[in-house]
C-alpha cells in the first residue's frame, strides 16, 4: 500500500483511510470491511464519539499490532470543558479498547467554551500519553490560528475538513495553503461528495473519461485525485468489504498532469456545497446537540 508521511510524526500512513460515520446496520460487514482494509495495508481508521462506531472499530482491530495501527478518534464539542475532553478521550479509549489514540481531534468549534481550556485538556491527554497527536476539524483558518495560539508545548497536528473533486472551498479559504505551509494535514473527509458523486451522471460520466483510461473506476479516480494533493489523507466510508476493495484500489495510481487538470476542472460545472457550510449556519444545535438528538455530523 502506498504511504505518505504524516505531517510532524514520524509515521508513515496508508495514502487511502477508512472513515466510520454512518456505517451500515450491517455490524458483521462493517467490521469485515474494516479488516479487509486492514489487511491490505490500510492503517489510518478514523472514528468519533459521535459515530457510536469506536466499538465497531475496537472490534475489527483486535489481533492487530496496535503500534502498526493509526487510530483516530473525536470529541464533540458538547464535551469542551476540561475535565470533560479528559472523560470523553477516556470513554473512547475504553470503547476502542486501546492504551492511547495516534489522534484526537476537536469534532467542531465551539465558541461558548474557551478554546484555552479544551486544548489545556487536549495537552493534558498528550503529556500523560493518552494521546499522540492533537488534531482539530472544521476549523476554519481563523479557528486553525487561535487554537495554535492558546496551545503551550503541542502543534496542531491535522485538521479534518470537507475536500472532494466537488467541493474545494478549503482551497479558497487559505486553509489549505495555511496547512501546507505549517505541515499540518489535511484529513479529506467526505471525499466522495457523502456519496453524491455515485448520484450524478453527468459527473461520473466525466470522471470515467479519466477512469477508462487506467482501467480504474471513478471513485478510485477521484479518490486518487484526492491522494495527488500535497498533505492529503482521505478518509472514504465503505460499508462493506466490496466498496472497501475499491475504494484502497485508489492507492498507487499514477495521474498525468493533464488528467489531474481535466478532473481539477470539474468542481466550476459540479460545485457541491459543503455539508459543513449548512451546519455552521446551524451552529448553536450542532454545538449544543446531545447524543440522543437527531445526528449532526
Ligand atoms: N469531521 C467531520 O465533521 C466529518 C464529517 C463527515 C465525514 N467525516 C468522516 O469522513 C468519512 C467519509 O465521509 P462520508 O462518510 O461523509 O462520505 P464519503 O466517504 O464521501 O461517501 C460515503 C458514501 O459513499 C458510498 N461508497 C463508498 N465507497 C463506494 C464505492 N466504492 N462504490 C459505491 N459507493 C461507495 C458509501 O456507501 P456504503 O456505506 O454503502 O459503503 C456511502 O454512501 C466519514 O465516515 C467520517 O469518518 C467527518
Amino acid at each position: 500500500m502506498e504511504t505518505k508521511e504524516f505531517n510532524k510524526t514520524n509515521k508513515k500512513l496508508s495514502v487511502i483511510g477508512v472513515g466510520t460515520w454512518e456505517l451500515s446496520s450491517n455490524r458483521e460487514d462493517n467490521i469485515k470491511a474494516i479488516k479487509y482494509a486492514i489487511d491490505n495495508g490500510v492503517n489510518f481508521i478514523d472514528t468519533a464519539e459521535m459515530y457510536n462506531t469506536e466499538d465497531i472499530v475496537g472490534e475489527a482491530i483486535k489481533g492487530y499490532e496496535r503500534e502498526k495501527l493509526f487510530i483516530a478518534s473525536k470529541v464533540w464539542p458538547t464535551h469542551f470543558k476540561y475535565e470533560d475532553v479528559i472523560k470523553a478521550c477516556e470513554a473512547s479509549l475504553k470503547k476502542i479498547g486501546t492504551d492511547y489514540l495516534d489522534l484526537y481531534q476537536l469534532h467542531w468549534p465551539n465558541k461558548s467554551v474557551p478554546i484555552k481550556e479544551t486544548m489545556q485538556a487536549m495537552e493534558k491527554l498528550a503529556e500523560e500519553g493518552k494521546i499522540k497527536n492533537i488534531g482539530i476539524s472544521n476549523f476554519s483558518l481563523d479557528e486553525m490560528k487561535e487554537a495554535q495560539s492558546v496551545m503551550s508545548k503541542y502543534e496542531i497536528a491535522s485538521n479534518q475538513v470537507e475536500y472532494s473533486i466537488v467541493t474545494r472551498d478549503i482551497e479558497k479559504t487559505g486553509v489549505f495553503d495555511y496547512c501546507k505551509e505549517n505541515k499540518i494535514a489535511v484529513i479529506a473527509y467526505s471525499p466522495l461528495s457523502h456519496g453524491k458523486i455515485f448520484n450524478n451522471k453527468e459527473l461520473l460520466a466525466d470522471i470515467s473519461k479519466i477512469s477508462g483510461k487506467y482501467g480504474k473506476t471513478p471513485a478510485q479516480v477521484a479518490l486518487s485525485w484526492l491522494v495527488h494533493r500535497d498533505n492529503t489523507f482521505p478518509i472514504p466510508k465503505a460499508s462493506n468489504p466490496a466498496h472497501m476493495k475499491e475504494d484502497i484500489g485508489a492507492a498507487g495510481m499514477k495521474l498525468a498532469k493533464e488528467d489531474i487538470d481535466f478532473l481539477s476542472g470539474l468542481e466550476s460545472k459540479y460545485y457541491t456545497e459543503p455539508i459543513a457550510k449548512q451546519h455552521k449556519k446551524n451552529e448553536d444545535k450542532v454545538n449544543n446537540y446531545n447524543f440522543k438528538e437527531e445526528k449532526i455530523n
